[in-house]
């Protein structure tokens, strides 16, 4: 054989080459392609859901820091009072409520009347919020405030 003059590393790419030659010709029945692709499917749609959800979270903690950090925090009382443990406290239907009309909210639910008392400021969301937007912050504040 003559000498090509190849580098070490350029045989080993060659080397490699030619591996990967011999691996595409193994026997079909070699490779177990049934199992894995019906164990992938399950798998790709189980971690799309989840992504979805991650998303929300995401487009949530954005829409948080816009909208509501100027006045909460999670551990801390500031304007408003310490969201953390929130839906220990509240239900999931009040607090959406209490996002999308506070202002009704103060007027009529005993909890946030109260609340409103103790603070003495009227939850006032910045440039309004819409019902998407609003229901992206409650799945944040879920895993935020827990
Ligand atoms: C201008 C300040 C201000 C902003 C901005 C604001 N809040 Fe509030 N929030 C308050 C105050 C003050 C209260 C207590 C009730 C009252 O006085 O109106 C409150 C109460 C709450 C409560 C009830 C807490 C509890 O312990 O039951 C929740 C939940 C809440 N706010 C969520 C939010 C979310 C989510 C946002 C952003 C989308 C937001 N707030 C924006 C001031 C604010």
């Amino acid at each position: 054989m003559p000498n090509y003059g190849f580098t070490d590393e350029e045989k080993l790419a060659l080397t490699m080459l030619v591996m990967s030659w011999k691996k595409v010709n193994l026997p079909a029945e070699y490779i177990p392609v049934k199992k894995t692709t019906t164990q992938n499917a399950q798998m790709d749609k189980s971690s799309s859901a989840q992504t979805a959800s991650a998303d929300l979270v995401k487009r949530g903690e954005e829409i948080y820091n816009q909208k509501c950090t100027a006045c909460h925090q999670i551990e801390k009382k500031l304007v408003g009072p310490a969201l953390k443990g929130l839906f220990e406290r509240r239900k999931e239907d009040w607090v959406l409520s209490m996002i999308l009309n506070p202002d009704s909210m103060i007027k009529n639910d005993p909890i946030a009347k109260k609340l409103y008392e103790e603070y003495n400021v009227p939850m006032v969301i910045p440039g309004g919020i819409t019902q998407e937007e609003a229901k992206a912050v409650v799945e944040y504040l879920k895993t935020a405030t827990k």
